[in-house]
């Protein structure tokens, strides 16, 4: 799997710029070869021979809305075998929860793009924090268009970044990530994002053809066992813990109590050697010393 684009290491080093952040990762060679082919293959087989009609080639819809959805899409659960679909949602699950946080997804969709197909620009604002597209697509060299476009965050604080000694064009507004195949792209869907316009092939197997979803909301989650040694460290301090809790109370009172007395007992000590009469012992002068720090300068007259 290879990791594109921006990093979580940038992101540290830049500055308070929202649009500095990664927004957008690119991972090649996601699934295992073996189950890439396999969804591949289920899609090929289908569409092998057109002048056959089963009943599992009326899987589509045709999503048309007149300037912003032009495509062909299916729920990718009901379309590939329950144990391909089970290894694809494990492969998808393992990413979101290493690298997002994120523990749950959407049942995916794939999505078929030929001559004419597109998605305009548009923000996925109620569906999760992340949106993935894994590209099961074959030959993107039969084709044009189809590509991922993601608009640069800049552009949404365009005047913080703004540079007037610097040009603007087409590829310093859009980020654009190629349909290759077993490609996976994730984004975040609130950023405006599109589809460029298929061009090219109206053959269902030439065309783009994507799996595609969003990760849900992060949320706590564990994995992994710990040693015998971390437990038992850990054991011992959450057991002190506790125990500082449970007692916190008495140790107040036992704190306030103490420091009292000293205080108590070093007035009383303070007293008895501030009021010296000569000729007379500590203690004799000590049981009628006056216990007040100003009456005891009263009589010292000082
Ligand atoms: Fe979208």
């Amino acid at each position: 799997m290879d990791e594109v684009v921006q990093t979580p290491e940038q992101e540290d080093d830049d500055d308070d710029l929202w649009s500095k952040r990664a927004h957008l990762h690119v991972s090649d060679d996601f699934l295992p070869a073996g189950l890439a082919e396999r969804l591949r293959g289920s899609f090929d087989e289908r569409f092998a021979d057109p002048k056959q009609g089963g009943p599992e080639r009326f899987a589509w819809d045709y999503w048309h809305v007149p300037d912003q959805h032009n495509l062909l899409r299916t729920p990718a659960k009901a379309y590939f075998s329950e144990e391909d679909y089970r290894e694809l949602e494990d492969a998808l699950l393992a990413y979101g929860q290493d690298k997002l946080g994120c523990s749950r997804m959407t049942p995916a969709w794939l999505s078929c793009y030929v001559d004419g197909c597109y998605q305009n620009f548009h923000a996925d604002n109620p569906h999760g924090p992340w949106a993935f597209v894994l590209s099961l697509t074959r030959s993107a060299d039969r084709f044009e268009g189809g590509a991922t476009t993601i608009m640069k965050p800049s552009v949404l604080e365009y005047w913080r970044s703004y540079d007037s000694s610097k040009g603007c064009e087409f590829g310093d507004v859009f980020d654009t990530v190629a349909p290759q195949f077993n490609r996976l792209t994730v984004f975040d869907p609130r950023i405006p994002h599109g589809v460029s316009r298929v061009r090219g092939t109206q053959d269902p197997r030439e065309g783009r053809l994507v799996l595609h979803g969003w990760y849900a909301d992060p949320t706590p989650f564990f994995d992994g066992a710990l040693d015998e040694d971390t437990v038992r460290r850990r054991e011992r301090k959450r057991e002190r813990e506790k125990f500082r809790r449970d007692h916190h109370c008495c140790f107040c009172f036992l704190t306030t109590f103490l420091c009292s007395f000293q205080i108590r007992r070093w007035s009383w000590v303070g007293a008895r050697g501030a009021v010296r009469v000569p000729g007379e012992d500590r203690r004799g002068v000590a049981a009628d010393a006056p216990r007040h720090w100003d009456a005891v300068h009263q009589d010292q007259g000082s």
